[in-house]
């Protein structure tokens, strides 16, 4: 038996780096997935592995950020496995710049896509767990929820609302069997990255003097972030909710 056997499990940005890396681990303890990305190509990629693995996966296509959207795949994981005991909400985007030149638009994108798809996601999906008496919710954030970084502002705040939102719905449910959680990953070796890296003097500049930053010394891999995912999503974290949890090599120790 998996960690999380039988499961029903949403996971947002699963085409890529840190939610592929946790969709696979869900499927692999015996989890269901619904795997949603906006890059078709991506998520199709994602849910073949896992089915080639013996795993049980859907792909979907949508925009986290289009509420309507998110409303159809989380009642599309009901009607595919009956309910929704999982929901990882992790599809982000990094725009990064210095703050006076960010445009209107990047500003839109960084909140409907960090900050709103997050609500969204959660808000669909917590009707079924209310009735389900169970569930749990895990928000990717990062750790500039917690500490800020050159040319990142936006980027830091809409990471800073989702560490307030994971506080707050754990309140309102914490009688209810749901549970939400946060995490606050480190510098993780995705594409996410590489925009900010650009501006940072280069990927190898980074890695090269990656220990001023991050005492452990290397990038993360998506399946560290995936281990602590799987746990807090699992029963394992039965006394876990509003937790706020570093996974950062060491960064926010300093
Ligand atoms: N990689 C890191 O160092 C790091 C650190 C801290 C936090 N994070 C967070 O982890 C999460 C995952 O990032 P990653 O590193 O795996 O990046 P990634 O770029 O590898 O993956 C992000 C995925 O989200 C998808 N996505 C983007 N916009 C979407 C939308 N509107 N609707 C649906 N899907 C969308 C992308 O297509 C992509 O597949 C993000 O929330 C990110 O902020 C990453």
């Amino acid at each position: 038996m998996g960690r999380v056997a039988a499961k029903a499990c949403v996971v947002t940005g699963a085409g890529s780096g840190i939610g592929r890396a946790i969709a696979q681990r869900l499927a692999l303890e015996g989890g269901k997935v619904v795997c949603v990305d906006i890059n078709p190509t991506a998520v199709a990629e994602t849910v073949a592995g896992i089915q080639a693995a013996g795993g049980i996966a859907a792909a979907v296509t949508a925009d986290v950020s289009n509420s309507v959207a998110v409303d159809g795949f989380i009642r599309q994981c009901v009607e595919l496995y009956d309910r929704i005991d999982i929901l990882v909400n992790n599809a982000g985007v990094n725009l990064p710049g210095i703050f006076h030149e960010v445009s209107n638009d990047e500003i839109d994108r960084t909140l409907n896509i960090n900050v709103k798809g997050y609500m969204y996601g959660s808000r669909a999906a917590i009707p079924h767990m209310l009735r389900q008496q169970a569930g749990s919710i895990v928000n990717i954030s990062s750790v500039n929820g917690l500490v800020a970084e050159p040319f990142l502002s936006v980027y830091a705040a809409s990471k800073g609302a989702i560490v307030m939102l994971t506080k707050g719905i754990a309140l309102d449910y914490a009688k209810q069997g749901i549970r939400c959680n946060c995490i606050c990953p480190g510098w993780v070796d995705t594409p996410i990255n590489y925009a900010h890296a650009e501006m940072m003097g280069g990927l190898d500049k980074i890695y090269a003097e990656i220990d001023r930053f991050q005492p452990i010394g290397r990038p993360g891999e998506p399946s560290e972030i995936a281990n602590l995912a799987l746990f807090l999503a699992s029963d394992e974290a039965s006394f876990l909710t509003g937790s706020i949890i570093a996974a950062d090599g060491g960064m926010t120790a300093q």
